[in-house]
C-alpha cells in the first residue's frame, strides 16, 4: 500500500511532519510570548547558618560569636529569629574572615597570582548522561564556595541557559549567544555575550539554535582556511576575560563535532559523565575512541594539546541496581582513580526540580522531603568537593 493513502489529504508524510512542526512551532511561540514576562526573573534563595557553616568553613560557633561582636553585617532573620543569609552576605563574612581570621588564606579558594583560570568541559556524546546537571550544579556549588565561575553553554538545545530562566527561542533568537562570539563573519568579544545572572559570582554566556550555526560554517572556513581556525576559537573569546573567573564550565553538546570540538580544545580539564548502563558505558568507548583519534590528528598539525586533567563522574547512580553497581565496579576497575570516588546519584529531588528549572541548590528545603534532600545534597555536595581537589592541584596546591 502506498504510505500516502494512510494520511488522506496529506502529500507526504514528510509534508505531514514538516506541517506538524510548523504547527507546533507557532503554538509554542504563541504560549511563551503570552507566558513570558522579562521582569519576572528568577531570584535566588536565602540560606541558613548551617549552610554558611558548610560553605565557608566558619564553625557555627564562631558565626554567631562574630556577628555578636559585631565583625559581620546584620541579616536578615527568620519569624523564629534564625539569621538568613544572601550568598552575597555569605561572600562577605568569607572576605572579613580572610582579612581577620587564623589562616585567612583558606577562605578564599579562588586562584591566586599565577593560578591559570581553569577551563573544564563536561562531556560525552551519548545523550541525556547527566552533562547539563552536572554542569549546573558544580557551576552554582562553586559559585557559592566563592568561586568566581562562568557558565558556558555551548549546545544549541541550550538547557543550560533555560536552566537560569532564560527562553532561548524568545530572547535570543537572533543574537546574544556565545555563537556571536565564535562566528567567523564579525565575531564580537565574550563580554557582550556574557550575562549576569541570579547567582552571585556565576555569570552565563547563553546558548540558542543560532548556535548549530558554527558546525557548517566550521566546515566551510576549514575548506577555505578562514583563521583562526576553530581549534583556537573559544580559547581566544574566553581570553578577553579571563581575568574575570577562577573557573569556567562548558556544557557540550550531545556530539562530536566542532563545537565540542572547539570545547574540549579551549579546556584545561575534561570531565565525562557517564551513566554506568551497558548501552552508555559502551557509547563512552565510542566517543573516548573518536575524541581520541580527533585529538591525535589535531596533535599532528598543532602540536600537543595539554589537558590538565580528565575525570570520569558516575552519574544517575543507583546503588541499589545490581548491574548498575557491578558496571560502575568494572568502569573503576579499568580507569582507576580517573573516576572519581562519589557518584552522583538518581533522585528523584534532581528530577523533579528540572522540571521547574530549579537546582538541589535552589529548592527551599521545606520543599523536599528532609532525607531525599539530605541525601542528594551529601552526593553532589560530594562529587562538587572532590573535583575540587582536582582544580586546586591543577593550581599546585596540597589539599589538606
Ligand atoms: N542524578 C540525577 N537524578 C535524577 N535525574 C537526573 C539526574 N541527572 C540527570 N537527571 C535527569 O536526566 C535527564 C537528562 O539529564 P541532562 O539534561 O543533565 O543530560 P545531558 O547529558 O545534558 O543531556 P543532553 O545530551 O540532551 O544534553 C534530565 O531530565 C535530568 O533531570
Ligand atoms: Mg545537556
Amino acid at each position: 500500500m502506498n504510505s500516502t493513502a494512510e494520511f488522506p489529504g496529506a502529500k507526504s508524510i514528510a509534508a505531514s511532519i514538516s506541517a506538524d512542526a510548523a504547527r507546533l512551532s507557532d503554538a509554542l511561540n504563541q504560549h511563551m510570548r503570552n507566558s513570558f514576562q522579562p521582569e519576572s526573573r528568577k531570584t535566588l534563595r536565602k540560606f541558613h547558618p548551617a549552610e554558611v557553616s558548610e560553605l565557608t568553613g566558619i564553625s557555627m560557633s564562631n558565626l554567631r560569636t562574630r556577628h555578636q561582636e559585631g565583625d559581620f553585617p546584620d541579616v536578615e532573620t527568620d519569624s523564629r529569629g534564625r539569621r538568613l543569609y544572601s550568598a552575597e552576605e555569605i561572600d562577605l563574612v568569607r572576605r572579613v574572615m580572610a582579612r581577620t581570621g587564623r589562616n585567612g588564606e583558606a577562605y578564599l579558594p579562588g586562584r591566586r597570582d599565577g593560578d591559570a583560570l581553569q577551563i573544564i568541559s563536561i562531556v560525552n556524546f551519548k545523550g541525556g548522561s547527566s552533562k547539563t546537571t552536572t554542569a549546573i550544579h558544580l557551576a552554582q556549588r562553586y559559585a557559592l564556595r566563592g568561586y568566581r565561575v562562568l557558565a558556558v553553554d555551548m549546545d544549541p538545545q541550550a538547557s543550560l541557559t533555560t536552566m537560569f530562566g532564560y527562553r532561548p527561542e524568545i530572547e535570543f533568537a537572533e543574537s546574544g549567544t556565545v555563537y556571536d562570539a565564535l562566528k567567523y563573519e564579525d565575531p564580537v568579544p565574550l563580554s557582550h555575550v556574557v550575562r549576569k545572572t541570579y547567582f552571585h559570582k556565576l555569570d552565563l554566556a547563553p546558548a540558542g539554535l543560532l548556535l548549530s550555526e558554527y558546525e557548517t560554517e566550521t566546515a566551510y572556513a576549514l575548506q577555505h582556511k578562514i583563521d583562526p581556525p576553530f581549534t583556537q576559537r573559544l580559547a581566544i573569546a574566553l581570553d578577553e576575560i579571563e581575568a574575570d573567573y577562577d573557573l569556567v564550565i562548558i556544557d557540550c553538546p550531545p556530539q562530536l563535532g566542532f563545537t565540542t570540538m572547539t570545547a574540549l580544545l579551549a579546556s584545561t580539564g575534561l570531565l565525562i559523565t557517564v551513566v554506568p548502563s551497558m548501552l552508555d558505558v559502551a557509547s563512552m568507548a565510542q566517543f573516548l575512541e573518536m575524541a581520541g583519534e580527533t585529538v591525535r590528528t589535531l596533535e599532528e598539525a598543532t602540536g600537543p594539546i595539554d589537558w590538565s586533567f580528565l575525570k570520569y563522574l558516575i552519574a544517575r547512580f543507583e546503588p541499589t541496581d545490581v548491574p548498575q553497581s557491578q558496571m560502575a565496579g568494572f568502569l573503576r576497575s579499568i580507569l582507576l582513580d580517573q573516576v572519581l570516588n562519589t557518584p552522583m546519584l538518581k533522585s528523584t529531588a534532581i528530577s523533579d526540580a528540572g522540571m521547574t528549572q530549579q537546582t538541589i541548590y535552589e529548592l527551599e528545603p521545606s520543599q523536599v522531603v528532609k532525607k531525599t534532600l539530605d541525601r542528594v545534597l551529601e552526593s553532589v555536595n560530594g562529587v562538587a568537593d572532590e573535583f575540587e581537589k582536582t582544580i586546586q592541584q591543577a593550581w599546585g596546591r596540597r589539599n589538606e
